[in-house]
């Protein structure tokens, strides 16, 4: 945990790497400086700020057993371009980790069904990593990753490496030459495993359109309520409970969440195709 007096300081950190992962998306490896350690369990989110620019949000992307941290982050305003701009070297602010991540006490033992789309990923990442790492504490693994085309999945290097512990599927909404895979949403994948749904954990992370449509798709292969787990990036300020920014359903996301249980946010996955897509 990163120490804080006042919990709005951010404590000062460094940028030891920044990977390419999409055209907009890159991965950065960040060092708190004073500091041998970055706890966190996967799921949660840091706020990083770009000094004179402002701070955002972004889940926690890396390993729970590295001593330096990654996000993924896409360009799409002020405060991702700016960081757009940083090189290995520079200096940022981190504030965090916040709010509560993947049930994994609950998941112990128990078959997981991990779907994501897009930048979806990115805080399921840190639970693919934490679930190799301790792989004897699960059951059957399954990950169902869909993208927008073949040039837009992230993390590809890794996708061998995870094949050899966990059973992942990809998607992409258009292919391209070379793609031979799944053509399709990412729904599609949910016809390709077969799962107890009583006994497995669904965790999934995505444009709320995408979650909307999951989870119908989980309620109708009969997942009950409680199996059903959903990360989501609400519009957020000050990350600790105070601004009421970024309350769904009467809950705050950044102290409740960002993971939540199906059965306490259902009415508010159920309506996102009347209120619009928010954010992809
Ligand atoms: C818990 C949480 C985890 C997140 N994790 C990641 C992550 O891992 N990687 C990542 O790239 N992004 C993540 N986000 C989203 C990220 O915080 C925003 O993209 C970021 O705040 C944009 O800042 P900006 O200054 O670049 O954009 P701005 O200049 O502030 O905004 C540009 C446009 O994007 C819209 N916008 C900004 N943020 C959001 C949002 N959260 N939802 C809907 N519309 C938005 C604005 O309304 C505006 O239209 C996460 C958000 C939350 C709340
Ligand atoms: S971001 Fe301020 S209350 Fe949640």
């Amino acid at each position: 945990m990163v120490s804080m007096k006042n919990p709005y300081i951010p404590t000062k950190a460094i940028i030891t790497h920044i990977r390419n992962e999409t055209p907009d998306t890159k991965t950065f490896r960040i060092r708190i400086l004073d500091q041998n350690e970055f706890s966190f369990t996967p799921g949660q989110f840091i706020q990083l700020s770009v000094f004179g620019f402002g701070e955002a949000p972004f889940s926690i992307a890396g390993s729970t057993n590295e001593k330096e941290l990654e996000i993924t982050v896409r360009r799409i305003g002020t405060v991702t371009g700016a960081l757009f701009r940083k090189n290995v070297g520079d200096i940022v602010g981190v504030r965090g980790p916040f709010g509560k991540g993947w049930p994994i006490g609950l998941m112990l033992r128990r078959n997981i069904l991990i779907i994501a789309g897009g930048l979806g990923l990115a805080p399921l990442r840190s639970l693919v990593h934490y679930i190799i790492l301790n792989r004897e504490e699960f059951g059957k693994v399954y990950l169902l990753y869909g993208a927008r085309t073949p040039a837009d999945l992230l993390y590809k290097d890794e996708f061998n490496t995870w094949s050899r512990y966990i059973d992942l599927h990809l998607t992409v909404d258009k292919g391209d030459n070379y793609w031979k895979g799944r053509v399709g949403l990412v729904t599609i994948l949910l016809d390709d495993v077969s799962v107890d749904t009583e006994d497995t954990i669904a965790l999934q992370c995505g444009p709320p359109i995408m979650m909307h449509f999951v989870s119908k798709k989980l309620k109708s292969l009969g997942f009950p309520d409680e199996n059903i787990y959903l990360s989501l990036e609400r519009l957020m300020k000050c990350g600790m409970g105070f601004c009421g920014r970024c309350t769904v359903s009467g809950r705050y996301v950044c102290i409740e969440g960002p993971v939540f249980c199906y059965a306490d946010i259902k009415s508010f996955i159920e309506a996102i195709p009347e209120a619009g897509v928010e954010h992809a």
